[in-house]
This record gives C-alpha cells, structure tokens and sequence, in this order.
C-alpha cells in the first residue's frame, strides 16, 4: 500500500475543533513540529473567523516550541498531560487558559489504555521511515508512540529526513498486556531487548505522510559553574563511599539521572570519579553528559526513552551510528520507567528537587505552592523504586532570596518515606535511619545555605512537639515572606510567637 504525502496544512486540516491528539517523542526529541505549527495556524485562522478551535493532546513528555508553544500561543489547547517546561504553556497553564493534568509519566501510556481519557482521534508521528506494511521507524525519542498508535482512529507520519533511516535498530519497542493479563516484563540488565525495532500499526489507518526536515529543537545545557560542580563533586564521593562501606555493589548498580542542567553536571562529575567503576545507564532522558561518558568508555550502554541532546551531538550520534547503534537503546516511556524494571535492576536514581523541607519531603514542580514549573516527570516513578534514591538542589534559588530548604513544602511530590538522601553544593544529607528531628538535624547542618542554618534552628525552637516538630503557624513563614518582601531571608519568626 501507498500512502499520500500531504503539506502540513492538509494534515492539519484533518483535525478538528475538540479532537485529541497523540504526538510521538519524549522532550523535544522524536516529536513532529511541521504539522503542529500548521495546526496553531489553523487555530488562530478559525478564531480570527469567530469559530472555536481547541484540541486536547497527550504526549510523551515535554515538547519543543513547535508543539507546546505555538499552540499555546494560539489559545488552541484545551487540556494537556504530561510533563511541560515551555515557557508560554507555563504560562497559560498557571492562567487556567490550558487545562493540565500532571501524571507519574510510566502511568500515562497504560492508563490510556484503561480507558481512563477517552479516545485518541489522531496521532501524529515523528520517524525516520515507514514501511508499506505499516513499521514506523520512530526518531530519536519514543514516548507513548505505540499505545497512541493502536489507539487512534487515524494516523499522520511526519518522516524527517534529519534522521537517518539507518537508526532502525536503536529502538525497541514493546508494549505490555493489561490487567488481568500482565505479565513480568523480562529485562534483566539495562541492555536487554525485549521488542521489535519499529511500531507496527494498521496501515490502512495512517491518512497521510508529512516530509519534513525541520531541525531537532534540542536545547543547551548551561555550562557547569561553582555550584553544580560542587554539587557533582559531593554525589559522586557519597557514591564512591557507599562502594566502600558495601552498601553498593562493588561492581555498581545502573544509574538513572534527572532532566536539567543539574543533573547534566552530577553525571559528568560522576564519570570523572575514577573509584566509581564504568556503569551502565537505566533511564529517561539521555542527555549530553551520557553520550560523553559513553566516548571515553566510562558509560558501557544507556537504555531510555530518548535522546534529549543537544543538537551538534545528535549529529554526531548520526554520524557514527556504528559506534553508539551498540550501546543506545530506545524504549517507551511505561518501560523506561517502569517500576517493576527500576526496583529489579537497583537503579541509584538521581533527581532535582525544586524545594526540599528540613524533614526530607521534595516538592519538584510548584514554585511557591502555586505555580506550576515543569512536572513530576519519571521523578516519581524512579524515585519511590530505586534502590537508593538521591535528591540533589543548589541550596537557593534567585541569587539567594529563596532557600531551597523550608520547614514545610508548599507542594509535596516525594514524601519523606521514599527519599533517602538529599545533596547540596554545601554538602550531604544522608536521612536513612533517622527520625524526622534527626533528618532536620542533618539537612541544616549539611546542606543548608548559611543565610538560612539560624532561621532554620531557630524554627526547631518555636515549640513545635511530637514526633514531626512542626509549627503549624510558622510551617509556611519563608513562603510568606518572600510573598510579602521578595526575599525568604525576611522571615521574622516572632510573628508566629505564641
Ligand atoms: N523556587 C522558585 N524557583 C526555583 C526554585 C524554588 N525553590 N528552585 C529553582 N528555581 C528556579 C531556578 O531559579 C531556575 O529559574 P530560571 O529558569 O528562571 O533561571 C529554574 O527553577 C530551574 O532551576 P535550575 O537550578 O536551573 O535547575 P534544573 O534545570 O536542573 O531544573 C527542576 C530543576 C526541578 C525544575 C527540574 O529538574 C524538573 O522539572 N524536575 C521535575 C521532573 C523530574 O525530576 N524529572 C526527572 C525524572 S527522569
């Protein structure tokens, strides 16, 4: 069978005023950009003509500019999940203007499935080939592809000639069965392919192949400075120090690592640890710092759900696919972070936090309580899993008028049961067997910033009993000041005085 190839503004025209959508990839990698930029168009040209015109989409995770922006710069969203981190969406998500619901990402693909949204009426598909018998070759991130793909009623392909053909093999996909029906899902070292190199859909069901060759919108990682090396520098000693003690295998555990600029820099400085052995890596997103440990041969092999780098070395992964065919694997993101896979393999996973309190509960999504930053992301699914599970934070925010650390997170995302330590630029938390006033103890003496260490003891001593010494009063007084004065360090904390 053959398909048509149709512009962008076709494709675009396909879909209508309430539909939802699927889009391929993970981050800005694997996503399409020709026919979202033709539908925010379109959106904008019905609006002018005084109809209504709004979509509700799923994706993998964030997306580039082409998605998530021009649409929410054409007010054509209705709702959204999962995870963003695009400025304008932020934007209009905090103004209630886009609907978003923020999920665990391995939860997405098979609740989908569950029927927990309703139907998909179009997915639309980023790859580097499709076959007439319906194998699409996705790019270089996978996301919630496949599921989208057997549940929507049509498919659109964007085949971007950016991406080589030749990446077929770097994928593999599988999908899991449902409940009652699931079975173990058998990867037992983060190299281990369980799926096909390709999605395999109904080609009767694709109604139109877009060519494109618009580039990846992969951004920069800033470059490292004094506190996310020191930051780097404290994860990978605590680590090498764990292999010592015996608390970690001396042959070591796969790691997992966050998105971000932090977590770009904590596996850069971990692969310069030299009593950390090579490793190999069981994660999300597989960004900068990976592909280079991988060249000096400090990273054996990587398994993710995408490729989220930057542009010059996307292309030079193109450029010697011979080399890094062997050692990449791209999966889905329900397997990717998985948590039967996560809590079999022993993951270390290492993620940011947005805010941490002083008792070991991690906010990593709203600022101040209220606005939406990014999302959960994998954070939680990676996380409540690992074997041992890091959270790393420079200690403030905003040239110091916020402290990361606070008696209460205005937000709570990872609760104190499931984090284990806490790394600063100053130092290391380490909250395992410790009661809620020796976590206290240990984060103010190790990881708090010396603007905020008194203000924090001093919180300790407003009164506060039981097991959990909080002051329901006070709990919120840094968030309040930096409210009321644009600056944490105001806290008075005789406001709160009984
Ligand atoms: N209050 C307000 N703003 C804060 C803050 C706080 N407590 N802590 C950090 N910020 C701001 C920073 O100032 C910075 O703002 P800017 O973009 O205006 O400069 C921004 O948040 C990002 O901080 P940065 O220190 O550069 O960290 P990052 O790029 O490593 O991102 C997170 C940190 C928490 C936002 C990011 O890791 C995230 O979204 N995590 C949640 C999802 C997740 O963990 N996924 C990984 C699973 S695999």
């Amino acid at each position: 069978m053959s398909f048509n190839v149709i512009s962008a503004e076709e494709a675009a025209s396909i879909i209508k005023d309430g539909d939802q959508l699927g889009f391929s990839g993970f981050t800005a990698s694997g996503t399409p950009k020709a026919v979202p930029m033709a539908l925010a168009k379109k959106a904008e040209a019905e609006h002018a003509a005084g109809r209504p015109f709004k979509v509700g989409y799923f994706t993998g995770a964030s997306t580039g500019d082409s998605i998530d922006g021009t649409l929410a710069r054409a007010n054509a969203i209705n709702f959204r999940t999962p995870y963003q981190s695009n400025k304008d969406l932020r934007s209009a998500l905090n103004a209630h203007e886009a609907e978003y619901f923020d999920l665990h990402l391995s939860h997405l693909a098979q609740e989908l499935r569950y029927g927990f949204y309703g139907k998909i009426d179009v997915a639309i598909i980023e790859a580097a080939e499709v076959t007439e018998s319906g194998e699409i070759i996705p790019t270089c991130g996978v996301g919630i592809a496949p599921t989208i793909c057997r549940m929507a009623d049509k498919i659109i392909v964007e085949i971007n000639s950016r991406h080589p053909k030749e990446i077929r093999g770097m994928h593999d996909i599988y999908e899991p069965a449902d409940p009652p029906y699931r079975k173990e899902i058998p990867i037992y070292t983060p190299s281990d392919r369980i799926g096909k190199p390709y999605i395999k859909v109904d080609p009767s069901k694709i109604v139109g192949i877009v060519e494109t060759e618009l580039p990846n919108e992969g951004g920069k990682f800033a470059p490292l400075d004094d506190v996310t090396m020191a930051i780097g520098h404290n994860v990978s000693n605590f680590l090498a120090a764990e292999i010592k003690a015996g608390r970690i295998p001396a042959s070591f555990l796969p790691m997992q690592s966050g998105v971000g600029n932090v977590a770009n820099a904590v596996l850069a400085a971990i692969g310069d640890n030299k009593e950390i052995p090579n490793f190999n890596v069981y994660t999300e997103v597989i960004q900068d710092a990976v592909i280079d440990l991988m060249k000096q041969g400090r990273v054996h092999f990587a398994s993710g759900c995408s490729l989220t780098v930057s542009n010059p070395v996307i292309r030079e992964i193109y450029g010697n696919l011979d080399f890094f065919k062997e050692k990449i694997l791209l999966r889905p993101e329900e397997i990717s972070n998985n948590p039967e896979i996560v809590r079999r393999l022993g993951l270390i996973t290492i993620n940011t936090a947005l805010e941490a309190d002083i008792f070991g509960n991690i906010n990593s999504t709203h600022v101040v309580g209220t606005k939406m930053m990014n999302g959960i992301g994998g954070s939680g699914d990676f996380t409540r899993n690992a074997y041992l599970s890091i959270f790393t934070t420079p200690s403030t925010a905003k040239n110091g008028a916020i402290s990361a650390f606070v008696p209460m997170v205005s937000h709570l995302d990872h609760s104190e049961h499931s984090v284990k330590i806490i790394i600063t630029e100053y130092g290391i938390a380490d909250l395992r067997m410790k009661s809620p006033h020796q976590r206290a103890e240990a984060i103010i003496e190790n990881c708090v910033h010396p603007d905020y260490k008194q203000l924090l003891w001093d919180y300790l001593k407003l009164g506060a009993k039981g097991h959990t010494p909080q002051s329901l009063q006070a709990a919120f007084g840094f968030h309040l000041a930096f409210n009321e004065t644009g600056d944490m360090r105001n806290t008075d904390w005789s406001k709160y005085a009984k």
